[in-house]
C-alpha cells in the first residue's frame, strides 16, 4: 500500500521510519519532509497547510492511507477533506481537534465532565482580564486560546507580567485570533508527563509514557522552544498513577468527546502535571508530540499500520498493542540561537558515524539534502535518538552519539533524559 505523511519535522521522519517497517507499506510519502525523510520517502513539495492540495495529490496519486501530524492541518480540517472524497486518513476531524486548537474549549469540557485540571477563568475583554489579575495569587498561568506554536503560555510572576502578557494577546494581537480570548488559571507544581493515546473513540491505547524538556538551556532556564528534548518511560510515572490516570483522566475525556458529538479517533496526547493533590491536565494535544514520538515510537514493537488502520475502521480492540521492555532518549541539536533568530545553511557531519550503531537513530527536524550532503535549514535541526536497556545507558549512549556530529553553531542540553 502507498502511505502519505502530513509534515516536515522530527515527528514525522519518526512515524516514516516506523511506516516504513511495515511489512504492508509499499512506498511512502512525505509532504513536505525534509532531509532525512528523503532517504526513506519521497518528499513532495506541497505545504502542510495546503489542504485542497494534499487531497488532490492523494487522490492522483491512489494514496491508500494519509497520516496527518501537525496541529494546524488537523484544526483546518484536512481529514475531513480527505474522508469527503473517500480516501483513508490518520487524525482527528475538525470538531474533534478542537480539543487542541481552543484551550477554551478543553477548559470547559474538563469543568463539565469533572477532569482534574487547573482552576480558571476565560476573558475576552482585556479591561476585565487587567482587573481580575490585579487581585490574583501570583504567579498566575495566561493563556491565548488558539494555536500559537508553543508559545502562547505565559507564567506570570507578577501583575506588570501579567498584563504585558495580556496586553501582547489581546491587545497588540501577536498570536492574531489565537491571542483574542485568554484563559487565566491557576498556577501548578509537580514533575510533568506526556501521555499519548491510540484511540478509536471507544477503545483507549495508552503508549509508553515519556517527558519531554521545552526550556532552550540546561537546568530549564531561558525560553520556551518547540522542545530540546525528550525520554521514555517517564521515571515517575508509576503503574498506579499510571491506572489513576486512565480512569479518572484518559476515559472520562474520550467519553466526553463522544457525548458532547465529537467523537475522537486518532492520537490524543496528555499534558499532565502529576500535582501534590494528583495528576491534573495541563493541555491537550490532537496527535503525536514532538519530540516525544522520537523516543515512544523506537519502542513500539506493533506494526503501527494495522494500528493506524484499526483506529480508523473503529476496531482498536482487535488489536494487541506490543511495548519493548527498554529505554529511549532523544536529545535535539539546534541552530545557535533557536529559538530566537538563527542561521542556516551549513553542512552536517557525523550522521553516518552514529548510525552504525544499529541502537542509534538520527530523526531529522531541519535539514535539506543537496547533492547527498546534509545541510541545516531551522531552528531544530536533528534529534539523536538512543536506545537501550534503562534510562541511563540510553542518555549516555545518546551524548556519545552526539560528540560525532558537527555543524556550526550547534547548540544542545546537556541534561536531557536526567530529570
Ligand atoms: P502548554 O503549551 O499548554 O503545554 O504549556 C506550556 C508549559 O507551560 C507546560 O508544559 C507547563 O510547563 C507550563 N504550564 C501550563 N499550564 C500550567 C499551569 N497551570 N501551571 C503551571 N505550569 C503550567
Ligand atoms: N512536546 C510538546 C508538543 O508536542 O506539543
Amino acid at each position: 500500500m502507498k502511505v502519505l505523511v502530513v509534515g516536515s519535522g522530527g515527528r514525522e521522519h519518526a512515524l516514516v521510519w516506523k511506516i516504513s517497517k511495515s511489512p504492508r507499506v509499499s512506498k511512502i510519502y512525505c509532504a513536505p519532509g525534509n532531509g532525512g525523510i528523503s532517504d526513506l520517502a519521497e518528499c513532495v513539495n506541497i505545504s502542510a497547510t495546503d489542504v485542497v492540495g494534499m487531497v488532490r495529490f492523494a487522490k492522483q496519486n491512489g494514496i491508500d492511507l494519509t497520516v496527518v501530524a501537525p496541529d494546524d492541518p488537523l484544526a483546518m480540517g484536512m481529514v475531513d477533506a480527505l474522508q469527503a472524497e473517500g480516501l483513508k486518513a490518520f487524525g482527528p476531524t475538525r470538531d474533534a481537534a478542537i480539543i487542541e486548537s481552543s484551550k477554551v474549549f478543553a477548559k470547559h469540557l474538563m469543568r463539565r465532565y469533572g477532569i482534574p485540571t487547573a482552576e480558571y477563568r476565560v476573558f475576552e475583554s482585556y479591561d476585565k482580564a487587567v482587573k481580575y489579575v490585579e487581585q490574583v495569587q501570583y504567579p498566575v498561568v495566561i493563556k491565548a486560546e488558539g494555536l500559537a506554536l508553543g508559545k502562547g503560555v505565559i507564567i506570570a510572576r507578577d501583575f506588570d507580567e501579567a498584563r504585558d502578557a495580556l496586553k501582547s494577546m489581546m491587545v497588540d494581537k501577536v498570536f492574531g485570533e489565537a491571542g483574542l480570548r485568554v484563559v487565566i488559571e491557576e498556577h501548578l507544581a509537580g514533575p510533568e508527563v506526556s501521555v499519548l493515546i491510540f484511540t478509536d473513540g471507544k477503545t483507549i491505547i495508552p503508549m509508553v509514557s515519556a517527558q519531554d524538556h521545552k526550556r532552550a538551556y540546561d537546568g530549564d532556564q531561558g525560553p520556551n522552544t518547540g522542545g530540546m528534548g525528550a525520554f521514555s518511560p517517564s521515571r515517575v510515572y508509576t503503574p498506579d498513577i499510571a491506572s489513576e490516570v486512565e480512569d479518572g483522566i484518559i476515559r472520562p475525556t474520550i467519553r466526553a468527546m463522544a457525548q458532547e458529538g465529537r467523537p475522537f479517533k486518532g492520537v490524543l496526547y496528555f499534558g499532565l502535571m502529576l500535582t501534590p493533590q494528583g495528576p491534573k491536565v495541563l493541555e491537550y494535544n490532537a496527535r503525536f508530540g514532538d519530540p516525544e514520538t522520537q523516543v515512544v515510537l523506537p519502542r513500539l514493537k506493533t506494526d503501527i499500520v494495522d494500528i493506524f488502520e484499526a483506529v480508523i475502521d473503529e476496531r482498536l480492540d482487535e488489536i494487541n498493542v506490543e511495548w519493548e521492555d527498554n529505554a529511549a532518549v532523544c536529545v535535539v541539536l539546534a541552530s545557535g540561537g533557536y529559538p530566537k533568530s538563527y542561521r542556516t545553511g551549513y553542512e552536517i557531519s557525523g550522521i553516518d558515524e552514529v548510525l552504525k550503531d544499529p541502537d542509534m537513530m538520527v530523526f531529522h527536524a531541519g535539514t535539506k539534502k543537496v547533492d547527498g550532503k546534509y545541510y541545516t535549514s531551522g531552528g531544530r535541526v536533528l534529534g539523536i535518538t538512543a536506545i537501550a536497556k534503562d534510562l541511563d545507558t540510553a542518555v549516555r549512549k545518546a551524548y556519545q552519539s552526539v560528540g560525532k556530529i558537527h555543524f556550526e553553531n550547534m547548540h544542545y542540553r546537556r541534561d536531557i533524559g536526567r530529570k
